[in-house]
């Protein structure tokens, strides 16, 4: 009996300190996003601007979000954004996507993110949008 309590009492810690830890990351990406990505992106559904609406872009293909015109260059990228897709466009958008030759708008409208960190916080924010 004691040991099970232990081992629950445990637990329970490990929680309490895994929940905020999780959310401040989370934050930080959404203070992120607000201040570096906003002014092209929405995170709601079916709001295109000057980019595409970022709502359920984590896990999907690149340049699918219906009713936004993209760039040759990213509709021939054969990119899945998954955490590594995102990750290596964020560090350097220009490179990733429009290989060496073509630029193109949107990849030179992406500034490189040099911190880990921030792309990590942005990353985890954007998992948290839904379609
Ligand atoms: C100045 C405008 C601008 C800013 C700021 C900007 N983007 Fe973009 N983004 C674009 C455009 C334009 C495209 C479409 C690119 C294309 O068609 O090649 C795009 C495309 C993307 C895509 C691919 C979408 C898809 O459907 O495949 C992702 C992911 C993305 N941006 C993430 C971000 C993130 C995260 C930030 C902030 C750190 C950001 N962008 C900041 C303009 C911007």
């Amino acid at each position: 009996m004691k040991i099970s309590y232990g081992f629950i009492t445990g637990a329970a810690f490990c929680l309490a300190i895994a929940g905020p830890v999780m959310a401040q990351s989370t934050a930080h990406g959404a203070a992120l996003f607000s201040a570096e990505c906003s002014a092209c992106h929405s995170a709601t559904p079916g709001e295109n601007g000057v980019g595409p609406s970022l709502a359920g872009i984590y896990g999907m293909r690149a340049a699918m979000v219906p009713g936004y015109k993209y760039s040759l260059a990213l509709r021939q990228s054969h990119i899945v954004w998954t955490t590594d897709a995102l990750e290596s466009f964020l560090a350097n958008p220009a490179v990733d996507v429009a290989g060496t030759a073509m630029p193109h708008p949107g990849t030179e409208m992406h500034m490189a993110m040099p911190s880990a960190i921030d792309r990590g916080d942005i990353i985890a924010y954007l998992r948290t949008l839904r379609q």
